[in-house]
C-alpha cells in the first residue's frame, strides 16, 4: 500500500480517494502552511492536512459534537471550533484571534452544502486570506439539488476566478485567490 492511502486508511476522511490523490499531488508543492477547514465530521480530513502537508497551523469548524469528540486525539497545531456555526459572528471572531495575524494559505470549504451558506463561508472566510492562497470547494460534481447545491454555487462563482477542477466522482473546485 502506498503512504497516503495508508494515511487515508488511517484517518478516514469523507472523501473519495482517486480525488484526494489528485488534490494531494497538486498542494504538495504549493506547500500551505496556514489552512482552515469549514465542515469536519470525523476530522479525517483534518488529520490528513497534518500528516501531508506539515503545515504550522490547522483550524477546524464543525457544527456537531462527532467533531468535538473527534478532536479529542488531534496531533499539536490543529485547533478544532466546535460545535459552532461556520456563519456566527463569534467562530469568525474566534478564527480570527487564533490566526493572530496571520494569513490562510488554504481555504476548504466542506460544511453547509446550501447555495446561500457556500457563498457566506467563501465571503466570511475570504478576508483573512494571504495575498495568495487557494479555496477549495468540495462536491461541486453533486447533481442532487435538494440534497447539495454546492454544484450550482460553483457554476455561478467559478468563472470569476482562476481556477481548477478534479471531477472523478462528487468534484473538486480550486479558487487561486489573488488580492
Ligand atoms: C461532509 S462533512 C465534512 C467532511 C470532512 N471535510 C472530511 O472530508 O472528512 C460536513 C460537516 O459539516 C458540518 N456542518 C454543516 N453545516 C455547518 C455549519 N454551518 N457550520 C459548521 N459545520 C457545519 C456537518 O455537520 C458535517 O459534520
Amino acid at each position: 500500500m502506498n503512504e497516503l492511502l495508508q494515511l487515508i486508511t488511517d484517518c478516514k476522511p469523507a472523501q473519495d480517494y482517486k480525488e484526494l490523490k489528485e488534490l494531494f499531488d497538486f498542494l504538495v508543492p504549493h506547500n500551505p502552511k496556514i489552512i482552515l477547514e469549514i465542515g469536519l465530521y470525523q476530522c479525517g480530513l483534518l488529520k490528513l492536512w497534518g500528516k501531508v502537508l506539515n503545515p504550522d497551523l490547522v483550524i477546524g469548524i464543525d457544527d456537531t459534537m462527532i467533531a468535538t469528540e473527534a478532536a479529542k486525539d488531534l496531533d499539536g497545531g490543529i485547533i478544532v471550533i466546535a460545535p459552532v456555526k461556520s456563519q456566527d459572528k463569534a467562530t469568525y471572531e474566534q478564527v480570527k484571534e487564533i490566526l493572530d495575524s496571520k494569513k490562510i494559505d488554504l481555504l476548504f470549504i466542506d460544511g453547509d452544502h446550501h447555495y446561500q451558506e457556500v457563498e457566506q463561508d467563501f465571503e466570511i472566510y475570504s478576508s483573512l486570506l494571504a495575498d495568495k492562497a487557494l479555496v477549495i470547494f468540495h462536491d461541486i460534481a453533486v447533481a442532487d439539488y435538494d440534497f447539495c447545491q454546492v454544484q450550482s454555487f460553483w457554476n455561478d462563482f467559478k468563472g470569476n476566478y482562476s481556477h481548477k477542477e478534479i471531477k472523478y466522482s462528487v468534484g473538486t473546485g480550486i479558487v487561486f485567490w489573488e488580492s
